[in-house]
């Protein structure tokens, strides 16, 4: 059997963070994820520690899950929760991260910060995917590769136990394709993810990077990705 469709890194979530605004955009993103063959998408709002309350970021995302819930009745397609964690110093002690995994699973979306990375910070990346049991994905690894100072400290995290995520938008921009498609290839990134935030800017746009990835390594290396997607789900 093939795999699914699946859009790892959505703001879909009405009202929550600074993606969908309200319950009408969110069911506009849905319609486009649809159109373009998306089967499981993934709500993953922001959750900044220095910010938010693991409890209260709970609370504020099933409130807005049931709203789209509710809606979600029209659409052939299923939703899943999680979040996009931001790192924090300490990141690796810190109690109830299991909260914030994919539902059902110990998948969590970790976005690195925008700085160069320390030593320690791989460290900690290490620990929770080596002794806390978390199967860690990374956010949109394309965005740190440029980061001066970064290029020693990115092939140890590649080292590490981990899966890497990369935006469907990055791999329509030409400079950055060749790079991207290899890095697929190579087993150095696994799966797409849109990075949705609205109807417009940064909209839904799964398909356009599929086709990037179809063209460039084929049809049948595009289903590989879905059955590991579908995998690093446990589905
Ligand atoms: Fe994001």
């Amino acid at each position: 059997m093939g795999g699914k469709v699946i859009d790892f890194h959505t703001h879909i979530l009405p009202g929550i963070d600074d993606g969908s605004r309200n319950i009408d955009t969110s069911c506009r993103m849905l319609e486009m994820a649809v159109e373009q063959g998306v089967e499981i998408i993934i709500a993953t709002p922001h959750f900044y520690a220095s910010r938010d309350r693991i409890e209260h970021f709970m609370e504020k995302r099933e409130c807005a899950k049931a709203a789209l819930l509710e809606k979600l009745r029209d659409f052939p397609l299923q939703l899943k929760c999680g979040a996009e964690v931001a790192f924090f110093r300490g990141i690796s002690r810190a109690e109830k991260l299991h909260d914030l995994t994919v539902e059902g699973t110990e998948l969590l979306l970790l976005e690195m910060p925008f700085v160069p990375w320390e030593a320690s910070d791989i460290d900690e990346v290490a620990t929770l995917a080596e002794e806390r049991g978390f199967h860690i994905l990374l956010a949109h690894l394309e965005r740190y590769l440029d980061i001066p100072g970064n290029k020693r400290r990115i092939e140890e995290l590649l080292e590490l136990p981990l899966h890497v995520q990369i935006n469907a938008e990055s791999l329509t921009d030409w400079r950055r394709r060749g790079r991207l498609v290899r890095m697929f290839r190579d087993g150095q990134a696994h799966v797409l993810g849109s990075d949705c935030h609205s109807l417009h800017r940064r909209p839904p746009n799964l398909a356009e990077g599929r086709a990037v990835l179809e063209k460039k390594l084929g049809r049948e290396f595009l289903e590989r990705i879905d059955k590991g997607g579908c995998e690093l789900l446990g589905i």
